[in-house]
Parts: C-alpha cells; structure tokens; sequence
C-alpha cells in the first residue's frame, strides 16, 4: 500500500506544543507517513532542543538550519531549503501551525508547488498590520487548503475574507492537547525559592515590546511599581535579552529587589511555574490561552488580541502598556477580586484526534 506522506513543519517555539499531539494522533493511521521538518529558526536548546524532550517529539528528518535574520531573509532562506525538501520528498500534504516566518514560508513553498496546505489555528487576528504575525496569518490562510480554527471569532474571520466554509473546520485548540497530557512537577518553584501564589510570572518579547528603548524602559518602571506588591519573575526570550543588554537597561533591573530574571525554560516548568502562580503578564498568544485553561489571571501587555476568545470567556484582560490599568488590575487580583471564566469549548484535549479523522475520514 503506498502511504500518503504528510509533512509537518515546525520552527520556533511556540510551536512545538501545536505539532506534538499531532504527531501522536498520525501514529495511529498506518495510512500516513509523517515526515518532520524543523526550519531551525528556533536553535538554542532552551528555545528549542528541551521541548523535544519535554514533550517527546521524535528527531526531525530534516533540519533546514535557518536561525535568525531580519524578515525577508529569514523567510526566504526557509523557502529555499523547504522547497529543495518538498521536491525530494514529494509530500501529500504540508501541515503548518501558527504564525510565524516558518509557517508563512513553508506554506508558500507547498502552495506553488501544488501540495494542500492544512493550516492549524487558522483565522486569528488582532487586525494589526505593523505585527509580523499577522501578515502572515493573512497570507497563510488564503493560500490553505484545510483551515482549522480555534474559536468562532476566527471562523467569522475566514468567511468575511472569502474563504469558502468548506475549507474551514472548528475544532478547538490543539495546544490544550499538549497541556492536558502533562504532569507536571513544581520543582522549580523551590530552585528560584518561590512560594505558590505569592508571586507573579512575566513573558515580554513582540518587538513592538521590547524593540523600543523608550517604550522598554516605560515597562521596566511599571514592573518597578508592580515587584513592591509581589515578586515577578521572568524567563527571558532571547531577543528580549538583547535589547535588554544592549539599550543599558539591566542595571535598572538589578536595583529591583522583587524583580527576577531567569533563562528561558521549558515546556513543563513554565507550566509549573504559571499554574502555581498568583497572575501571569505576557505579550505572547499562547500564553493567554494556556492561562485561560489553567484558570490563572492573565493580562496581556498589548492593544489587541488575536484570540478574542481568552478575554470574553477566559481569564485574560487586555491592558496595553498603560500604567494605571495595569496596576489597577493587579490591585484587583490581589485583593482577590477576579472573573469567572470557563474553559472555550472544543478545547478539550482531543483535537488532534478530530484534525486527523478530517483528513482520513476512513482509516
Ligand atoms: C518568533 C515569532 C513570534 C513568536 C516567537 C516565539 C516570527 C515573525 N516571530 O519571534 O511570532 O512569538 O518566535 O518565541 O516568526 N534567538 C536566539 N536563540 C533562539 C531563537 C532566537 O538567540 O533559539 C534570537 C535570534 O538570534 C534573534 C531573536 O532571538 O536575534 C529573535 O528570533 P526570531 O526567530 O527572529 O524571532 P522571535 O522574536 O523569536
């Protein structure tokens, strides 16, 4: 029998979780023969190697080697070394997920070379164009061939671009899969000395962030205000370190006593670390959802979210970089004064399963 060979991509961090439980639901179709490509745009082993282990992704059976670069070569490069791949291995379909520069460039490949497309948690937008991630959410999904979304608010989305509805399929959100097959353990509150809900967790890296010397600087000074009432703590993204070094600004940090950095960390103490405590502050997407599951405070330091769903239903308030409503929430989850919330529906832990049954409808 030949085998239909499906090629998944994956690229940077926030990735890895969205492929993970994929990847063990196409075990169980000995139709498919998957075939993983990492573009490497994510390397160092805390931002990549760990969530292998963690999550027990099997070894790639391609590694394109690209690292970082500003965007057009970033992305060009994966597409030179993608597209070299999907000739050799001529592949039935190319399964991408997210939103960053991999998951654009590996959709164009697949899309000239007349291989479908699936993209996973298609449809999201926070309807700003001076974010990376949303020209390519754009540009991925009118080039897809199977679009899985997340929540309604995508959906809606999809269908006011033109998408025809029947390229589109709700099936929840495939990175609560990853979170809820987990067990995890909370040593690494005792390695940083932290005490359940008595401190906060904070993730800053979206250039619009951390780019800025000023508007850096302007965070810093609300966090100052912020580690007076409880401890933060913050696994640095890379790129955010840079600018931290380079705009002179870790000796500001260092006068915060309540104010810790730490290295980037993996899969499962960064789950550990955000279930056990007080609230989250983050600017990443993913984080605004796996709060929402984990039923912690969450407030998410930009103007908009591309994920509607976390802020109606789940535990997410959308504070931007403005002083007073961010310590005016604080204020408010200290005092213990937080929202209901429920966890999204379909998010549910089986939606790899639902993904996989689409495309073989018989096994
Ligand atoms: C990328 C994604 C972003 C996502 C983020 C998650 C795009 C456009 N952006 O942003 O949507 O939220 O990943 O982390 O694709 N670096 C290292 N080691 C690494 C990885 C990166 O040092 O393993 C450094 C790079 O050298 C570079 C910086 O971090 O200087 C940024 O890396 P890059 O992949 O370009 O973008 P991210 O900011 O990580």
């Amino acid at each position: 029998m030949k085998k239909i060979k499906i090629m998944c991509v994956i690229g940077t961090r926030p990735n890895f979780m969205k492929i993970a439980p994929l990847l063990r639901a196409l075990k169980n179709y000995p139709k498919f023969r998957p075939i993983l490509v990492h573009t490497g745009q994510h390397y160092d082993y805390k931002m990549s190697g760990v969530f292998f282990k963690d999550l027990n992704i099997p070894r790639p059976d391609y590694n394109l080697g690209i690292r970082a670069g500003l965007h057009g070569e970033q992305t060009g490069r994966t597409m030179i070394e993608f597209e070299k791949v999907c000739l050799k291995e001529k592949p039935d379909l190319v399964i991408v997920v997210g939103d960053v520069n991999a998951t654009l460039a590996s959709a164009l490949v697949a899309a000239k070379l007349h291989t479908p497309v699936a993209h996973i948690e298609a449809g999201l937008r926070s309807f700003d164009r001076t974010m990376p991630e949303e020209i390519n959410r754009l540009l991925i999904d009118q080039i897809a061939d199977y679009l899985f979304v997340t929540e309604p608010s995508a959906l809606k989305n999809l269908i006011k671009e033109g998408i025809p509805r029947k390229k589109i399929f709700y099936v929840g959100n495939i990175m609560i899969d990853t979170l809820k097959n987990q067990k995890y353990k909370a040593k690494i509150l005792k390695q940083f000395n932290l005490k359940p809900k008595q401190y906060a967790v904070l993730t800053l890296h979206r250039p619009e962030n951390v780019d800025n010397k000023k508007i850096l600087e302007n965070l810093l000074n609300i966090f100052d205000e912020v580690q007076k009432k409880i401890k933060i703590i913050y696994p640095v993204h890379p790129r955010a370190e840079k600018q931290l070094k380079k705009n002179g600004l870790t000796r500001f940090i260092n006068q915060m006593r309540n104010f810790e950095i730490i290295h980037p960390i993996g899969y499962l103490e960064n789950l550990a670390l955000m279930s056990h405590s007080k609230f989250v502050m983050t600017d990443s997407g993913g984080v605004q959802e796996e709060t929402t599951v984990l039923k912690i405070p969450c407030l998410t330091l930009r103007q908009n979210t591309e994920r509607p769903i976390t802020v109606t239903q789940g535990t997410n308030v959308i504070v931007g970089r403005n002083k007073n409503k961010i310590l005016k929430e604080v204020n408010k989850i200290l005092a213990g004064r937080t929202r209901r919330s429920k966890i999204p529906k379909y998010w549910d832990g089986h939606v790899a399963r639902r993904i996989v049954k689409i495309l073989c409808p018989k096994k």
